[in-house]
């Protein structure tokens, strides 16, 4: 049996009137990948950054792996936790513009998980490999396409060594000449039974990619399937929606 990395149950969350989220369970196992998808405005992002606490939720209970925590009881310690048990990759990069590529990928290693700098650069050497980067070690972000700055960006994900990986629309702010190559190194990393959750709009790569796929409307998930019969049998008549409006947005773009 592989352990469960992400257990989520009952979360709700609200800004002001809006009900963001209506009661979410989420499990996300060791080595799966997980695709959250839905429309716009669904609370994808919202789900996401209630395990990392960068949203407090209003009410449930989150587990990732060995660390619980209820929403009731949320502080510094707690979110310190959460914290280093994941690490997040955003649709815009989020890299430090006045540090290197090895720079962005060391710089966590050494101020919050206290390496020294020698092994710092050693991992980081080790994970811009991986992704194909280790020959731009000593660029900076301004001189790097936006599909390599991503691929930084994944890189020190990895190097943190996290629980699990959530990643917000990875390639969604790319030219989409980009996409692939960052999509390709996803998928490497995922072959690597790296336990990841990724939202995304792209529907050829979550089929692709994910072990489980989950679908939100409105604040709830409708839906949690295998790929397959998600694509070709989806149960939710909303999940059905969805797909033929996606299909329908596919035939007209080309
Ligand atoms: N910090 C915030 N303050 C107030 N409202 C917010 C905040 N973050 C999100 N919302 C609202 O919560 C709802 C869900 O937003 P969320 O970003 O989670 O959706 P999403 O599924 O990620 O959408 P998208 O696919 O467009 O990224 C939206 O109505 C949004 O306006
Ligand atoms: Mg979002």
């Amino acid at each position: 049996m592989s352990e469960v990395m992400i257990e989520m149950k009952n979360i709700q969350k609200r800004f002001k009137n809006n009900h963001v989220l209506k009661g979410v369970d989420l499990t996300v196992n060791e080595g799966e990948t997980v695709a959250l998808l839905g429309s716009s405005g669904s609370g994808k992002s919202t789900l996401l950054r209630c395990i990392n606490l960068l949203e407090i939720p209003d009410e449930g209970d989150v587990r990732i792996n060995d660390f619980s925590f209820s929403a009731d009881k949320i502080n510094k310690h707690v979110k310190l936790e959460a914290r280093r048990r994941t690490a997040m990759v955003f649709q815009n990069f989020g890299l430090f513009a006045n540090k290197t590529a090895l720079e962005n990928v060391t710089e966590a290693l050494i101020t919050v998980r206290k390496k020294s700098k020698a092994e710092a650069n050693e991992i980081g050497r080790k994970y811009l490999d991986k992704v194909g980067m280790l020959g731009a070690a000593n660029q900076y972000p301004s001189t790097l396409s936006g599909g390599q700055k991503q691929r930084v960006a994944i890189s020190r994900a990895l190097a943190l060594d996290p629980k699990i990986i959530l990643f917000d629309e990875p390639t969604s702010a790319l030219d989409p000449e980009l996409v692939q190559e960052v999509q390709r190194v996803i998928r490497k990393v995922a072959e690597e039974k790296v336990t990841m959750l990724i939202v995304t709009h792209e529907m050829d790569f979550a089929r692709d990619v994910a072990d489980k796929v989950a679908f939100m409307s409105e604040g709830q998930i409708l839906e949690t399937a295998s790929p397959t019969e998600f694509f070709t049998n989806p149960k939710n008549e909303r999940t059905q929606k969805f797909l033929e409006r996606y299909m329908q947005r596919f035939t007209y773009t080309i």
